[in-house]
C-alpha cells in the first residue's frame, strides 16, 4: 500500500519539518492539493510553496489539481518536478485530450472523480489514465467524513479494471484513516491519501506506518 501524506493537512509555518518527517517515513508519495476558489469552494496554495515542498522533498510528488482548465499548468507542474498529476473528470470537457498532455509531459496521468459521479463515465478513458483518484469526501477541505459508498465504487472500479485486463491504479482521497484503510485496501485501493489522519495524529511518522501495512 503506497501511503501519500497530503500536505494541506501540514503546518505551513514549520513546513519543512513536515517534509522532514514525509521523507524519512513509509510514504510513497507526497499528495500537494491545489485549489483555485472556482471549482472547489477553497484556495489552498500555489507554485511558489510546491516548488518550496519540491525542493526538499525526496519522495515523488504527486499534485490533485481542483482547478478549472488545468491544461495550461501542466508544463508548470512539470517543471516544477511533480511525478504524479491528476486533473478531474469534472473539470475537463476533453479529458482524454488533457490526460495524453500529462502523459507528454513525463509525469503519470490520473483522472479524479467526485463523489456524485458513477465509475461508468471512465469507461471510455480507464485505458489512457495511469491511475483513478476516487474522492470520498466532496472536494475543497481536509477534515471531513469518509462517504461510505466510495467502498462500493471502488469495489466496482476494480472489476472494471480487471475485467479490461489494465493495470490502473486506484488511489482514494478523502476521510481515510486507520479503520477504513484495510477495508479499502480489501476493496482494492493501491494509494492512500490521507491528511488530518497523518498530521493530527498525535505521531505522524508512525501514522504513516501504520496506514502502509
Ligand atoms: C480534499 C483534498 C484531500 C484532503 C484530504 O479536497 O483533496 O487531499 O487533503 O484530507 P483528509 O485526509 O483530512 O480528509
Ligand atoms: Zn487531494
Amino acid at each position: 500500500m503506497i501511503v501519500a501524506p497530503s500536505m494541506l493537512s501540514a503546518d505551513f509555518g514549520h513546513l519543512y519539518k513536515d517534509i522532514d518527517m514525509v521523507n524519512r517515513s513509509k510514504a510513497g508519495l507526497i499528495h500537494l492539493d491545489i485549489m483555485d476558489g472556482v471549482f472547489v469552494p477553497n484556495i489552498s496554495y500555489g507554485f511558489p510553496v510546491v516548488k518550496a515542498i519540491a525542493d526538499q522533498a525526496k519522495i515523488p510528488m504527486d499534485a490533485h489539481l481542483m482547478i478549472i482548465n488545468p491544461d495550461q499548468y501542466v508544463g508548470k507542474f512539470a517543471d516544477l518536478g511533480v511525478k504524479w498529476l491528476s486533473v478531474h473528470y469534472e473539470a475537463c470537457p476533453h479529458l482524454n485530450r488533457s490526460l495524453q498532455n500529462i502523459k507528454d509531459h513525463g509525469m503519470k496521468a490520473g483522472v479524479a472523480l467526485n463523489p456524485h459521479n458513477s465509475i461508468s463515465n471512465l469507461e471510455y478513458c480507464l485505458e489512457y489514465s495511469d491511475y483513478v483518484l476516487i474522492m470520498s469526501v466532496n472536494p475543497g477541505f481536509g477534515g471531513q467524513k469518509f462517504i461510505d459508498n466510495s467502498l462500493r465504487k471502488i469495489d466496482d472500479l476494480k472489476n472494471m479494471i480487471c475485467k479490461k485486463n489494465l493495470e490502473t491504479l486506484i488511489e482514494v482521497d478523502g476521510g481515510v484513516n486507520k479503520e477504513n484503510a484495510p477495508l479499502l485496501k480489501k476493496a482494492g485501493v493501491d494509494i492512500l491519501v490521507a491528511g488530518s489522519a497523518v498530521f493530527k495524529a498525535e505521531n505522524p511518522f508512525a501514522a504513516i506506518e501504520s496506514l502502509s501495512l
